[in-house]
């Protein structure tokens, strides 16, 4: 396993902020370059109004020769925020992102790194089903969102990894594990910040959904890792403050049991599966749970660790797929062919959409982009899946930003199966960090009632971590819930309590 993954760092281009230097501590003779660049042989590009409509403007800077950015100014979606779209190119590798200003104040407000999950799933999705500032309709049209997240904040949707939506490498190099992936995001956001320098030092908050359960631990401990370098060569480091995680899935071992519980128990919908197969089930979990907790936890045994996950998928996952029930939505049958809209018809809209020359134009697509768009990569899915990268613990990272005050929140829409509420408490529960004693102990509280309405969800905080429900929301929060969630949102950015 390990000489796998060494060869396959060989073989690719080295894609992180270790190619651009900063690895290593600077030289004082180094940090007099630097000097020489803010004395003004160099301005960064921090002015987004004179970015043009009709081409991209590239911006390099010379203290990252292999890295620069591809930027236009794109007016899609609604009109209410600014809008820009294109690519950070780390050598060879070319990132998507769509950018949006705050509908609120630009120059004040927080900024917010949202990715969907899959793992290999575009954040498009997120965007124009989820939280952005438009939606696209089942008839194709573009309309405004009112509850969109850019309502308080500055928010960038990115297509990651490489691979995943309009992101693509030039030589077909792929990502395979989060890891590799997060030494591009932490590239990522440095280089943005490093170039619209008017949000230098703006709080920033890591989001993500679904797999970024799995993705933005480990993102924003990079982020957080690659702080130390920068301060260290003289650059300004990200003011990390948060990271917001939705319905995700941190950790395969408590998630692969609680299934039992939103089928054969009212932890969610009433039980909507047989008696006699809930039994097995019960009967299932103790075996599962010892041989992931020995293969692929207490050590990392690749092989004992697919056999043991492919036999709870098999006992645990296999009963619920013949209910025909949407497992993002226990409330309700599958819309559609899963393999193809994910129960979610409006994906394929949002593909055709994506698919229209004229939007392509728009957005600054990369010609050498031909294929119809797809929602998520199958090819980036299997490599993660081949490299077994969901069973690793990102429970580890998200205690370690804990410990050095980063803020955590854990929000689940109590009707989604896949990645259930149920399975999310129990490891925010059994989680080992300073704070878990105190956490364990709050009991889970009503949060978001107004005025005699029915609360949104409960809460439980301490010590800077968060968990939260969202009553009758599936795996999509904003998608079903979109006041709820920007509540919640806004809840968060401004620290007030649940
Ligand atoms: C498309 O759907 C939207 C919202 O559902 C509706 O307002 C609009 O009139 C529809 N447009 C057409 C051309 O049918
Ligand atoms: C980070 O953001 C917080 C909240 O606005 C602010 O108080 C703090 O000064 C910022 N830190 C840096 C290093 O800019
Ligand atoms: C791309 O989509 C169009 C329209 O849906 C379809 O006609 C075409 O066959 C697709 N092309 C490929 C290569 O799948």
């Amino acid at each position: 396993m390990r000489f796998l993954r060494l060869a396959a760092q060989a073989i690719l281009p080295v894609a992180s902020v270790a190619s651009a230097g900063f690895q290593r501590p600077f030289s004082q003779s180094a940090l007099n370059g630097w000097d020489s660049y803010d004395e003004g042989l160099f301005t960064p590009f921090g002015n987004l109004e004179l970015l043009s409509e009709n081409q991209f403007t590239t911006l390099s800077h010379p203290a990252f020769p292999k890295h620069s950015v591809r930027i236009k100014k794109s007016s899609f979606c609604d009109g209410t925020a600014q809008s820009y779209t294109g690519y950070i190119d780390i050598q060879a590798r070319h990132i998507f992102f769509y950018f949006f200003e705050s509908r609120n104040d630009p120059d004040t407000d927080d900024v917010i790194f949202w990715t969907n999950g899959g793992p290999g799933c575009s954040s498009s999705l997120g965007l124009f089903m989820e939280l952005g500032p438009c939606r696209i309709t089942n008839n194709g049209t573009v309309v405004s969102h009112p509850e969109s997240w850019n309502s308080n904040s500055n928010i960038f949707f990115v297509d990651q990894p490489i691979g995943v939506g309009f992101s693509y490498a030039d030589y077909g190099e792929t990502v395979g594990t989060t890891e590799d992936a997060a030494k591009d995001m932490a590239a990522f956001a440095f280089i943005f910040f490093e170039h619209f320098s008017k949000f230098k030092g703006r709080p920033f908050h890591m989001a993500g959904e679904s797999y970024g359960g799995r993705y933005i631990p480990v993102f924003a401990a990079e982020v957080y890792d690659q702080n130390a370098r920068l301060v260290e060569a003289g650059l300004t480091p990200l003011n990390l403050t948060s990271i917001m995680i939705g319905n995700g899935i941190t950790d395969f071992y408590h998630q692969a049991s609680s299934v039992f519980d939103m089928q054969c128990t009212p932890a969610s919908v009433p039980p909507i599966m047989d008696i006699a197969s809930c039994v097995q089930m019960k009967q299932i979990i103790p075996r599962c749970q010892k041989w992931l907790k020995e293969s692929c936890l207490d050590v990392f045994d690749s092989i004992n660790c697919r056999a043991a996950m492919d036999f709870c998928d098999e006992q645990l996952g296999t009963p619920f797929g013949s209910t025909g029930y949407n497992p993002y939505d226990i409330s309700r049958k599958c819309e559609g062919d899963i393999a193809e809209t994910l129960c979610y018809p409006i994906t394929r809209v949002i593909g055709s959409y994506l698919d229209q020359p004229d939007v392509r134009t728009l957005l600054g697509v990369d010609p050498s982009l031909t294929a119809n768009f797809s929602s998520c990569s199958n090819e980036v899915g299997t490599a993660f899946d081949q490299n077994l990268d969901e069973y690793r613990s990102t429970q580890n990272f998200v205690a370690a930003l804990l410990e050095r005050g980063i803020r955590v929140l854990i929000y689940v829409g109590t009707y989604d199966w896949i990645c259930n509420w149920v399975g999310n408490e129990r490891w925010t529960l059994a989680m080992e960090w300073s704070g878990q004693s105190e956490f364990a102990q709050q009991k889970l509280k009503p949060w978001g009632a107004k005025d005699g309405s029915s609360p949104i969800g409960l809460s439980r905080s301490a010590k800077g971590l968060t968990f939260v429900t969202v009553e009758g929301a599936g795996h999509m929060v904003p998608y079903d819930k979109p006041k709820e969630a920007l509540e919640l949102v806004q809840r968060w950015l401004s620290e007030k309590e649940f």
